[in-house]
């Protein structure tokens, strides 16, 4: 199915992700259905919905004025049927279980027309495995946005074993067109490549903390004012030819064998899981939560993310090195 053809979006799951998303498809004009399994959930993803479109109004991305009309755009539904009669484009941010993804999957396959697109937003479950649930093998494709998916551009965009060229290129080109930065991976893999890059800096992190070299918060700072900094302009390859190749080569042959390198969960990870200490939703993980440290911390990255938005939407051309191939 060509990307022109796409109209209607269903957004199926209401939480975190899933308004997020709606939001995404609503603010670039498509007509998106919400479906969630109770009232109450949707009601919570509307509230979230109308929450991001005040803090876009507040960084003048968008007009008081346009808010009625992207609401407008997005109708709400527990009922499946209704969700997916006139879809063009499904995408699926349900819980993380391989089970239920794939029930949920194939009651859609009964009841979406044929040439609808079915889309998951797994943050690492292997899409061949859900579309074993399902006829349209070939229709089946990972959308992976990040969290907070109406801030932050990247959707990884990953095909399963069955997926046609045909599926990735309209993803690809849909994600383009709601404005985000897309890319398409050549196969899957477990984790993707941004969690992949993600638990390879964790692993290290934790394991620096377990050597004593170093405290949370000495680790958080160093990211946060060196490779932070930079690492949104230029990503580990770009800047390993900025610094030279021949740098990084003799660091490589000293460090490479100091590294972590455990295949298990990190014992401090596991430790503060184990103690209910769960992050910032129990108030304490590695650092203790207090609400207004929580809310000034939150307000802070949500600044900053939309920044870039700001940025993003000004910038005219990629540089030359960086468009696509
Ligand atoms: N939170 C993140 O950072 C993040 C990032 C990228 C991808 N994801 C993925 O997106 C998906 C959703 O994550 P989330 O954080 O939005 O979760 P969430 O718990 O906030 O929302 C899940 C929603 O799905 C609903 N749902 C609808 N139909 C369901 C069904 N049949 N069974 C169970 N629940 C059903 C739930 O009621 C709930 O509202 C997951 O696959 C997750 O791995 C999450």
């Amino acid at each position: 199915m060509a990307v022109e053809a796409i109209k209607n979006i269903s957004a199926i799951g209401a939480g975190a992700m899933g308004s997020g998303t709606a939001l995404c498809f609503a603010m670039a004009g498509y007509n998106v259905h919400l479906y969630d399994l109770t009232d109450a959930s949707i009601e919570s993803g509307i509230e979230k919905i109308k929450a991001a479109l005040d803090a876009f109004h507040q960084h003048n991305l968008i007009q008081k004025s346009d808010v009625p009309s992207i609401l407008g755009r997005i109708k709400t539904t527990t009922s499946l049927e209704e969700a997916a009669s006139n879809a063009d484009f499904i995408i699926e941010s349900i819980v993380e279980v391989l089970a239920v993804k794939q029930k949920v999957f194939a009651s859609l396959d009964k009841v979406c027309p044929q040439h609808t697109i079915f889309a998951t937003n797994t943050s690492g479950l292997s899409p061949t495995k859900i579309a074993e649930a399902i006829a349209r093998k070939d229709k089946f494709v990972v959308t992976h946005f990040w969290n907070p998916p109406h801030l932050i551009p990247l959707v990884e965009v990953v095909p399963g074993e069955h997926t046609s060229q045909e599926t990735v290129d309209t993803a690809y080109q849909l994600m383009q067109k709601i404005g985000k930065k897309p890319v398409s991976l050549k196969r899957e893999s477990l984790g993707f490549v941004g969690n992949r890059l993600q638990l390879a800096l964790l692993r290290e992190a934790f394991h620096i903390v377990e050597e004593g070299i170093a405290s949370p918060e000495d680790v958080d700072a160093i990211t946060r004012y060196s490779l932070g900094r930079r690492l949104s302009e230029t990503g580990p390859f770009e800047s390993a030819d900025l610094g030279g190749l021949d740098i990084f080569k003799n660091i490589f042959g000293y460090l490479g064998a100091d590294l972590g390198n455990a295949t298990s969960t990190p014992s401090l990870l596991e430790k503060t899981v184990e103690a209910g200490k769960l992050g910032a939703k129990t108030g304490e993980g590695l650092y203790p939560w207090p609400a207004e440290k929580l809310a000034a911390l939150r307000k802070q990255r949500e600044d900053v993310l939309f920044e870039h938005l700001q940025k993003d939407t000004t910038q005219k051309q990629e540089p030359s090195h960086k468009k696509s191939a």
